[in-house]
């Protein structure tokens, strides 16, 4: 069974395509919008996606050697995303499972880069701390015998969360103390290289409450230093990822003890952080918990994690319907069933 997934939520419109009898992607190929000097205008990031799609599809099924006949399930990003640009995908979706007379299937984002890291890492059970932009969660799930893949339980809803940011995403935290500090794009490996450079640790805010965290007073304080007198900005980019990295590790240690989990991801697109990763690694360790990231294809947007979710939820029996349709800005991963 082949599985092409449209992912649209916010910056990059991906497709990729799933095969459930090899069991491996077949392609996943995107197109990607620069927000030069401001955040993501979802009118603009929309319009352009409408305008690379195609050729992103094309790529795709070129890249797989198949052609839209031979898609068995289409599948969409229908949230938690930025409105226009989940609008884009979802026509797309829909339009081609009208024509090809094939099942579509919602896929909650969140979802889609938990499974997909869990598949690329051969987990079975695992706790999730799932970090990007716009989210930033600890996840964890159940195995669910009924419509088991490959003759495995799948990893499946209700999902939990255990806990979350109180106000920003740990991504949108960089994203937005790099733009004061004037850099202009790819703004968390930017802050990620200087944060290297920098020795002094400088004192800032640090909100853990339970297992939820909280980064905007984080934010305002180390915004208000840059420029200051004796501070240089490396350290502050280093204390500012420092303060931030150890928030999400002490929350996650008191999520993995609470769970008992054996097993601790880290997925989305800060996920990519090695220094982050390093932490999570060291603190997985010392309770003797396995602990992993997915390539980092999967941790970036894409297609093939929705083509690959759509699939494992379509195998649970899960598509559009009068009640899961469309798309939903604020589509929370506890929500998904
Ligand atoms: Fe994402």
């Amino acid at each position: 069974m082949k599985a092409l997934g449209f992912e649209s939520t916010a910056h990059t419109f991906g497709v990729g395509i799933y095969d459930s009898d090899s069991d491996s992607v077949l392609s996943n190929k995107k197109a990607f919008y620069k927000s030069l000097g401001e955040g993501i205008v979802p009118r603009k990031a929309a319009d352009h996606h409408a305008a690379n799609g195609a050729k992103v599809l094309k790529e795709a099924l070129a890249e797989a050697k198949i052609a839209l006949d031979d898609v068995d399930i289409f599948s969409y990003a229908r949230g938690p995303g930025l409105g226009p640009c989940l609008k884009t995908g979802y026509a797309a979706a829909k339009f081609l499972s009208i024509s090809h007379k094939k099942p579509l299937v919602p896929v909650n984002h969140c979802h889609a880069h938990i499974e997909a890291s869990r598949w690329d890492l051969e987990m079975e059970n695992p706790l999730a701390l799932y970090v990007s932009g716009g989210n930033t969660q600890i996840v964890s799930g159940s195995m669910e015998a009924a419509g088991s893949a490959h003759g495995r339980k799948i990893f499946a809803p209700p999902f939990s969360v255990l806990g979350e940011t109180l106000d920003i995403g740990v991504g949108n935290l960089f994203d937005t103390f790099a733009r004061s500090l004037g850099e202009e794009f790819a703004h968390g490996s930017i802050l990620a290289t200087r944060a290297e450079k920098g020795k002094k640790y400088i004192d800032l805010p640090y909100t853990v409450k339970g297992m939820n965290f909280a980064f905007s007073g984080l934010l305002t304080a180390a915004t208000k230093k840059i420029g200051a007198a004796g501070v240089n900005s490396d350290d502050l980019c280093f204390s500012l990822m420092e303060t931030a990295f150890a928030e999400l590790c002490e929350a996650a240690e008191r999520a993995l003890l609470l769970s008992r989990k054996k097993e601790l991801l880290v997925a989305g697109g800060v996920a990519q952080n090695m220094a982050l990763c390093g932490k999570l690694r060291a603190m997985a360790e010392d309770n003797g918990v396995k602990f992993g990231v997915a390539d980092n294809q999967f941790n970036a947007d894409n297609g093939a994690m929705i083509a690959r979710t759509g699939f494992v939820q379509f195998k649970r029996g899960v598509k559009e319907s009068a009640k899961l349709n469309g798309i939903e800005q604020k589509w929370r991963i506890d929500e998904v069933e």
